[in-house]
């Protein structure tokens, strides 16, 4: 288009996003406005592989929507739309469908966790291979939808759907993209054709961030019950991060730090300056520190910046045209890319009009 390289991420439909999305995925989609051609959308589709509650759905399309907007994706610099308004997806999912094997689907680790899930598999009562057998086997009326097991497809689609060049998302999606570097390899050698470039993860040269839940455990995560979530009030937010576990303080000098308690760093390595951060680890370091201290820096830090990101997406709670001028505006933007697209898998197939 313009000489820049195309941008391309997404997120699921799910839930309001938290600050995990917004410092492993969000900021990163802020910054790189500028110097790429960007896409952002809601996977509405996507969420659809687990049956949610369709008013709800609705509802969660709009949050994201909101979320991005007030977070700083700007719809004057960037394309922001919905995946269901990209019927062209749609099509090429099935097209595409045919030359990506069940096999590979089933040993993704995301469909294994969710088929498990749900199936009511333990992970411990079954050896990791058997989930073919399992699948096939099970004789209860809970079933795996086809959906689920396709959605590595519909992820590829999306992005090869754009000719993406980046995609930037967190390490756990690293495996749906390695599948869709081999489907675009593959479509492009079976046809003998160059149609579709090899995506890359986007990678900001600096350490991975994994933000750290409240509640001593790994990984931020709505289903983990430990977030913050952007759109928390202040007492909400300041409670969550006083309630936050922690161990009983250190005793002896320089003593290693808990991994709860490194938590705690790591958020406020996030959110604070690094003045601050060495202050308190100085505090750790002599045994001086108090953690209520440092937890209400760490509340007050994450308010600064998720108390103005509130602020308009409650604007943009009671603005409807706003958000239907921005998705309009972005559908018809990524439409007009994926026809153009679609147009050429067609004709590469042999999926060829007659009039
Ligand atoms: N699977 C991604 C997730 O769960 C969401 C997603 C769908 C996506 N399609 C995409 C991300 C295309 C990047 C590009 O987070």
């Amino acid at each position: 288009m313009n000489g820049k390289e195309t941008v391309l991420s997404g997120i699921r439909a799910t839930g309001n996003l938290h600050l995990g999305n917004y410092f492993g995925a969000l900021s990163k989609f802020v910054r790189m406005q500028r110097d790429y051609d960007c896409l952002y959308f809601v996977a509405d589709l996507h969420a659809l592989t687990t049956n949610p509650d369709p008013d709800q759905l609705h509802r969660n399309v709009r949050s994201i929507v909101a979320e991005y907007l007030a977070a700083g994706l700007d719809p004057e610099e960037s394309t922001l739309f919905v995946q269901s308004d990209v019927p062209e997806i749609s099509e090429m999912y099935l097209l595409l469908n045919m030359h990506v094997g069940i096999g590979e689907l089933m040993r993704t680790a995301s469909f294994k966790d969710k088929a498990r899930k749900q199936l009511g598999i333990k992970v411990d009562e079954t050896d990791e291979d058997n989930i073919e057998r399992q699948i096939i086997g099970s004789a209860s009326n809970k079933r795996v939808n086809a959906g689920l097991l396709t959605y590595p497809t519909l992820m590829a689609v999306d992005i090869l759907i754009q000719k993406a060049h980046k995609v930037p998302v967190g390490k756990d999606q690293e495996q749906h993209l390695e599948l869709t570097r081999r489907f675009a390899r593959r479509f492009n050698s079976f046809y003998g054709v160059e149609l579709f470039p090899e995506p890359a993860n986007f990678d900001f040269g600096g350490k991975p961030v994994k933000v750290p839940g409240l509640d001593g455990s790994g990984k931020m995560g709505k289903s983990e019950g430990n977030c913050i979530y952007l759109i928390d009030d202040e007492k909400t937010l300041r409670k969550k991060v006083m309630r936050a576990v922690t161990d009983e303080g250190p005793k002896t000098p320089n003593q290693p730090v808990s991994p709860t308690v490194e938590n705690l760093f790591t958020l406020l390595e996030l959110t604070s300056t690094p003045e601050v951060v060495k202050h308190f680890r100085d505090a750790y370091a002599d045994c001086s520190i108090r953690y209520g201290d440092l937890k209400k820096q760490l509340a007050d830090d994450i308010l600064a910046i998720t108390l103005p990101i509130r602020e308009r997406i409650l604007d943009l709670q009671g603005d409807d045209a706003t958000i239907g001028r921005v998705l309009r505006r972005g559908a018809e933007i990524a439409r007009e890319r994926a026809s153009r697209t679609l147009a050429e898998v067609r004709e590469v197939m042999g999926i060829r009009r007659f009039y």
